[in-house]
């Protein structure tokens, strides 16, 4: 049995291209695995919130010393964290938005990195604690980043795959769908991305 966590960030929903995308990645998982559970995390339907003082305060302090608000917070924080902790799979739908993630998975990352939790640091350094998991990662862009002279441009994809390393997980496959506002390019980006999507 293989536990999916399924992470969607964009905040389109009819006409979203990485939630095409990701669906698709998430159809040839279960082509390739009989048995899965898939938990669906949506940053739009539940946004996290934006870092304020409290829940910092929350995640550098001792539980025991929490107030009731704080109790909270820690409680939403390692409920997503779990959520990481129990996926054999994670698939994160990334679109491009302003060079980066969209704000919504920024939040979520800012909630799931917690020394103790999905990294410490000891004397050599910081060290991943989610480890033996496969992230797939379903990337769209309405220009090309992958080549060219947009390549250093991509705050997307290194961003995550270095937040997603740092947790530990190494083991990463990238979907691109890119150039879907270059016309001449936009017509067949979203099928060969679909196509090139390799489950191993
Ligand atoms: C708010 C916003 C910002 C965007 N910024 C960029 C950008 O910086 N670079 C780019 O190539 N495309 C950009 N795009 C285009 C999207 O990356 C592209 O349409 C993507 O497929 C959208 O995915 P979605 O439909 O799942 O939201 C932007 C789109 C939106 C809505």
């Amino acid at each position: 049995m293989k536990n999916i966590l399924h992470i969607i960030s964009s905040p389109r929903v009819g006409i979203s291209d990485s939630r095409k995308l990701g669906n698709a990645v998430i159809e040839k998982i279960q082509e390739k695995y009989s048995d899965v559970v898939i938990k669906e995390r949506d940053l739009t339907k539940n946004p996290v919130p934006f870092l304020e003082e409290v829940h910092i305060n929350t995640f550098f302090s001792p539980a025991e010393s929490h107030s009731p608000e704080q109790e909270e917070i820690n409680k939403y924080s390692q409920g997503l964290i779990a959520e990481l902790q129990e996926a054999d799979i994670i698939v994160v739908e990334s679109p491009m938005y302003n060079f980066s993630v969209p704000a919504t998975l920024r939040a979520y990352f800012d909630f799931t990195s917690r020394a103790g939790y999905t990294f410490k640091y000891d004397e050599n350094g910081p060290q991943g604690l989610l480890n033996d998991k496969k992230l797939y990662i379903a990337f769209t862009s309405g220009n090309i980043y992958s080549e060219g002279p947009y390549q250093s441009n991509d705050s997307n994809v290194p961003y995550v795959k270095n937040i997603f390393g740092f947790y530990g997980v190494k083991d990463v496959s990238v979907f691109r769908a890119e150039g879907l506002a270059i016309p001449g390019i936009q017509e067949t980006s979203m099928e060969k991305a679909i196509n090139s999507i390799v489950i191993d």
